[in-house]
Order: C-alpha cells, then structure tokens, then sequence
C-alpha cells in the first residue's frame, strides 16, 4: 500500500473518515482505495464478539481473568494464551483483541482489578509483553489499555488524577513502558480520565511528549470507546482514531480551515491508521487453525498454573481420591469463571467443579447460600450434608456485581451469608476446604480460623471446574503465586484513607507505596503477600552467586542460583528477586521486584536460575533530572519464594555517574547544605569553625531555614552580625 500516495489523493472528508470508527465495533474502509473495514472486539479474557443481533451471544474459549492469569508467572503460557487469543479471533473474523490491560491496582477496591496483571509494574508489563506478542505474531493486532491513570471506576469519565512525576513514573507509566518497547501493540486506548487537568484522550504530555518521544511509540492511539470530549484537541494533541462517538466532521474540517489543527497533523493520523489497515490486511493472510477443544484444554491448564494455595493446614490437601466429600455453595455449580462489563465472555464449555469432583471422589452437594439473602435453611442444608464427611469443600466468593466496569467495591469484606455458612458448617465438620471466587484480594481473616485449607481460585475462566479438583485430589500440584497482596482488612490498605478520592479529585498520596511497597516498607501486616502461594513439594534455595560485587552505568548484573525439589512430588517453583536500596537519597520502597522465574523441577531435581539485572533494575524516577537514574551506594539483591519469604541475600556496590541529589540555590535549608559535599561543604565549615555542632540546641531550628538567611540564622545565635554577613558573602561567591 502506498500510504502517501492515497493521502495525496484522499479528500479531507475521506481522510476524517478515516479517523473516526463506522460503528461501534468496525473501523471504515475505502472502496475507492481497496481499504477494507476492520473488526475490533473486547477484550483480554477471550473473544467477545457482539453480534449485530442481540438474541445471538458468540461464545469464545474463556480465559482466567488477568489478575489470576498472572498469578502463574509464566511467561510461555503468557504468550500461548495469546497465540490461542489471535486463532479465535482469525476463526471470528476479528482484527484487533481489545487488551490487554495494565492499569495500576492502587486499591482491592478497584472494580476492574480483575482485568489487570499486578499490583507490580514490572511483572504487569513483563506478562502484558508476553501475551501481546502471543496475539500479534499470529496476525492479530492488540490494544494495551486504559493508557494511563485509569485506576479506579468511580467517576471514570470526569475525575482527574493528580500524581507526581515520580509515582506516575515508576508505577503508573512503567507497565506500559515494557510493554510498548517490547512487544509494539498495534494500538493504544487512550483512557477516560483526565491527568493533571487534561483528559487522557487529549493529553499532549501523554500522548506525545511520552508515547512519541520518549518511548518511541509507531502505531495508532485510539481512543477509549467515547472518551474523546474535544475532538480537535484530541487530533492535535497526538490521539489518532476516534471510537464509540460519532461526532461531526464539521468540526474538524473547520478547525482545519480556521488553522487550529493543521493538514500535516491530519495527514500524519491517516498515516498511522493506513499503516495499521496494512498490518491487518497482512495478517489476515496468515494460516491459522482453530481447534476450541484445544484451546479448551489450554484454559484448563491456565487455571491449573495459576490458582493459589494460601493455606494447606496439616497437610489436608490433597485429598485421598475416592473419599466422601461435602460439596457446599452455588459457585460449585455456576462457577465465576470471569468478569463482568466489557471484558464479559461467554465460555465455549464451561467445566463445572462439582461434575469434576464428583469423578474424583463421592460428593454430595448442597446449595449453602444465594447471592441476594440470608438464608438458614440453606446453611442447614449444608450442615446436614457435611457431617460424617471426611472434607467439605466450599465454593465462595464476590459477585459480578460488586467486581465490575463503571464501579468500585465499597468494602472487600465476602458477603455474610457466605461467612456465616463457612462458621456454622465448621461446627459439624472442621475439615473445611475455601475456594475462593474473586477478581481482587478479599478480606479472609474472619474465616480462616474454620478452614483448615484455603485455594484463591480467582476468575480462572471455563476451565477452572477441573483444574480445582486436580488441585484438591493431588493430580496437580498447585503453583501460583499472589500477584496482588492480600490484606488483613481494607482500613491497613495503602489508599484507604483518600481511594476513590473526593468531587473530581484522585490524589495518588500513597506514591510508590503501593501493594507490597506499602506493607513492607511501612511494616504493615498482611494476610498474604504478594508473590506467596504454596505447594504440595518444598524447594530449598542455595548457591547464591552474582557476576560482579561491584557494578556501574550499562553494566549487567547475572545473579545465578540453585532451586531443588526437595519433596516426593514433581511441581513448580516461581522464583523472585527483589533489589533494596540500602540507603538513598530520596524516598523509595523498601524491597522492589525485578526479576522472576518459573521452574518446573522433578523429586530431588536441581536447576540453577540465572536471573539478568540491568541498570534500569537500580534506577528511581528522578524529576529533576527528567529521567532514570541510579544513586551509587550498596543494594540488597534478595531471591525469595515470595515478598516476605527471602531466602537467599547478597550485596552489590553501584558506582553511578548519576549525580541524584537535588540542585542547591539560596532557598535550599542549610540544614541539607550541611550534609551536602557540594561547594566544598561550605556551610559545614563555616558551622565547625564557629563551634556549631548538630548538638547545639538550635541546630535543628537552624538547620531547617534557608541558606539565603544564614546571616541572620546566625545573628539569632549571636554570632555578630558583620561576621555573618561575611560568610553570607563568602557562600554567595562560591555558588555563584
Ligand atoms: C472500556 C474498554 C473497552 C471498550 C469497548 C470501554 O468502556 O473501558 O476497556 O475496551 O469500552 O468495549
């Protein structure tokens, strides 16, 4: 396709549109220049292909929802997944897979928690990579979305979010950062909300200060479906393609004739756009086939790699097959397999975990409870039902209600009813088995005490009824890990006080400290952190060994180190390191994420992990130097099994050429230039030569005012003034 050929050609109502979608789920096409129209569908969890016939629901292969989905820490599966994703959407006659997401989970409260990764930004953007390359290398184009900020429902289309550089930085913009230079999604969604006062559909900073410039971004920014409020400022300030409003041509052509928006900006979106058309056009000649059962299959093993054991007391699980169980709760029968809003999917073929238990062992069921109310002769039923069991297995959990599009939580507490049936069957039968139902963490604490084993099953898609019963009778060996901390209750969450923020106003005040960075560093407790699950084997960690101790600027750092199996069972480990910035200059977290693994081991099997550090690894957001940087000083690599369970440590010394530290001037505190090697530590000596010690008792008083007042600081203690005055004069000739 000759891209500025058709643009020469093109009239300036062809080329508008061209910007604009032709309904809500088709991008047009021009006969005239052999464009077709193209298909775009939600969304990350599988296919979801509207129909233009509401009576008619198109079923795809249901996936795990990402936020358990990641809980396998499987890069490969990641990009299967993907793979499977693009064969459905071949089969559908769909171009674009809307997804996947990667927003910041700032909150369990979050509403669309369940359709991103991580409470971490870099596994979010590692496994984002994973699956967009999984989906793009079969010919199908992705949309990595809510570009950015996006992290809460509640007035999703007017708030505004105010975060500083550093958090916007380092948690919000990261996940999309690794994403976008790894894996090139084809597109963009550009989010409802505004950043800073200016809607993320129309945000020049976001959309081309950071996605063009600084991360080098080609394909096409869209907007989220009618998210644009001005479409000319949108075109202007770099948003591409406008979907999900239908605004009129005539504004753009006016703007264009009143000079607001020039044709090179015009011309330069159209370029874009044709650009994309080519890659579909493209990958629509690519063969592919599509097997659902197959695909079945892969969303059993999904399931099965990503739920997590949070607690397996005595060893209670697994169960010895062929016993009698009790089977308690409606999710036993009408599993929450995923999400509500627009990432909802109707599964092709949806394992029921009853049907699957039920040929593993003999089980009778009972309801327990439903969704609306109390109700004690359901519990009574299930009562009835466990006694003389040798286990009950009972299914809970969040409904699609409380965990969907356009809402947040208001607690994370499960409902009552289910509380109370977890408290009640216990008195008949201790051995309680909690499958848990959820898109985010919720609140367990009150009934963990009655259950002797606990599995977070999460939204873990159609294949989740047998991937549970292997787990439960020992044909699998459970392996997922907490990819988002579960907390004590929602009152010790990092954003509790000001989530979801007041009028329009989203103030991210927790900064870096989200998830496990708030926990740890703040030493608050948590029912389960982030990176833990267990297993039905043990590992044993050993042989920590890094390349070098000390490193600089463009160096890579290899930390190498053995995993075993130390059990009678095969299963596998997922491996984290963390780095610790020992002592640093500006706040950062206490321990961050920077590498993992996941590794399959047999009884008695050694693997050795080699784990590659970069500078970015060590580096925080410097504002003032607008970039990354690396402060030199010694860090802390920890290999763990999870945040909280370290078991390897070693320190590596980093010699940066960064200069980190904030520039000094006349309204910097004296105290900092007492501290400061800068200017030959100037304020120091004058300080030493007049006897001033951090002893005095001014000091602290005096240390907190400006060096442009040392004169008069210095009068204050009776230093006579024509003395001060002259070191005044002394430091003001040294900095300037
Ligand atoms: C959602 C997007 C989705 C789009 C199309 C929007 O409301 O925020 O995630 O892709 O609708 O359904």
């Amino acid at each position: 396709m000759n891209k500025n050929l058709i643009i020469s050609q093109l009239t300036i109502d062809e080329k508008i549109k061209l910007l604009q979608a032709k309904d809500a789920w088709t991008l047009n096409g021009m006969e005239r220049f052999d464009i077709p129209e193209a298909v775009l569908t939600d969304g990350p969890n599988g296919v979801r292909l509207m129909s233009a016939d509401p009576s008619i629901v198109n079923t795809a292969t249901a996936i795990p929802t990402e936020s358990i989905l990641s809980a396998s820490w499987d890069k490969e599966l990641l990009h299967e997944v993907g793979a499977m994703l693009a064969e459905e959407c071949h089969d559908m006659g769909v171009d674009i897979l809307l997804g996947p997401g990667v927003n910041a989970k700032r909150s369990p409260l979050a509403g669309r928690n369940f359709e991103y990764y991580s409470e971490d930004p870099y596994l979010s953007g590692i496994l984002a990579a994973e699956m967009i390359k999984g989906v793009q290398e079969k010919g199908i184009g992705t949309s990595l979305k809510h570009y950015v900020a996006n992290d809460q429902e509640t007035r999703r289309f007017t708030s505004d979010a105010a975060v500083d550089e550093q958090t916007f930085r380092e948690m919000l913009l990261a996940p999309f950062e690794i994403a976008i230079k790894d894996a090139k999604p084809w597109t963009i969604m550009a989010a409802y909300p505004s950043f800073r006062g200016e809607h993320l559909c129309e945000n020049e900073y976001t959309l081309k200060t950071i996605l063009r410039d600084e991360f080098g971004y080609e394909g096409v920014a869209l907007s989220d479906w009618g998210g644009i409020t001005d479409k000319v400022k949108a075109h202007k300030n770099g948003l591409d393609l406008e979907t999900g409003s239908f605004s009129s041509a005539d504004i753009l052509k006016r703007a264009i004739a009143d000079g607001i928006i020039s044709m090179a900006d015009i011309d330069e979106h159209v370029f874009r756009v044709l650009e994309l058309i080519e890659k579909i056009v493209e990958g629509r000649k690519m063969e592919y086939t599509c097997d659902y059962d197959k695909h079945h299959e892969l969303a059993q093993k999904a399931a099965a790699e990503s739920i997590v054991l949070l607690k397996n007391e005595n060893h209670i699980l697994p169960l010895t097959k062929q016993c009698e169980v009790a089977v308690i709760g409606k999710f036993a029968k009408e599993p929450r397999f995923g999400g509500g809003g627009s990432s909802g999917v109707a599964p092709k073929k949806l394992d029921i975990p009853f049907d699957y238990l039920s040929q593993l062992c003999n089980s009778s069921f009972a309801m327990g409870y439903d969704m609306e109310d109390d109700n004690a002769e359901l519990i009574e039923g299930a009562c009835a039902v466990s006694n003389n069991k040798k286990a009950v297995i009972i299914f809970i959990g969040t409904t699609e209600v409380t965990e969907s599009e356009g809402a947040d939580r208001l607690d994370i507490k499960l409902p009552q009813n289910q509380v109370e049936l977890v408290k009640k069957v216990a008195r008949v039968n201790e051995n309680i088995i909690i499958c848990n139902a959820s898109g985010s963490a919720v609140e367990l604490a009150e009934i963990e005490p009655y259950a002797k084993a606990i599995l977070h099953t999460g939204l873990s898609g159609e294949g989740c009824g047998k991937a549970v019963a292997d787990i439960i009778f020992g044909n699998i060996c459970p392996s997922g890990k907490l990819t988002e901390s579960f907390p004590v209750c929602i009152e010790n969450t990092p954003t509790y006080p000001y989530f979801p923020g007041y009028d329009n106003h989203v103030v991210y005040s927790e900064r870096m400290l989200q998830g496990y960075r708030y926990y740890d560093t703040k030493k608050i407790p948590v029912m389960y952190p982030f990176g833990y699950g267990l297993s039905y084997t043990n590992f044993e960690y050993s042989n920590l060994e890094m390349s070098q101790t000390n490193i600089k600027n463009g160096d890579s750092l290899r930390v190498s180190f053995d995993v075993k199996n130390v059990g009678d069972i095969s299963g596998a480990e997922v491996v984290q390191c963390y780095i610790r910035d020992i002592q640093s200059y500006v706040e950062r977290p206490y321990k961050e994420l920077k590498g993992f693994d996941r590794v399959e081991l047999q009884p008695g099997e050694t693997k050795h992990i080699e784990i590659v550090l970069d500078e970015r690894s060590f580096a925080y957001f410097a504002p003032h130097l607008n970039r990354f940087a690396v402060e030199s000083g010694d860090f802390e690599i920890m290999i763990g099994a999870s945040s909280q369970d370290i078991r390897l440590k070693g320190i590596i010394h980093f010699d940066s050429e960064d200069d980190v530290r904030l520039p000094l001037d006349w309204t910097t505190s004296i105290g900092v230039y007492y501290n400061d090697d800068r200017y030959s530590g100037m304020v120091r000596k004058v300080f030493d030569e007049l006897g001033i010690t951090e002893s005095h008792p001014m000091f602290p008083m005096l240390s907190g005012m400006k060096l442009e007042d040392l004169a008069g600081v210095l009068a204050y203690i009776q230093v006579p003034t024509e003395q001060g005055m002259k070191y005044q004069e002394m430091i003001y000739h040294a900095i300037d």
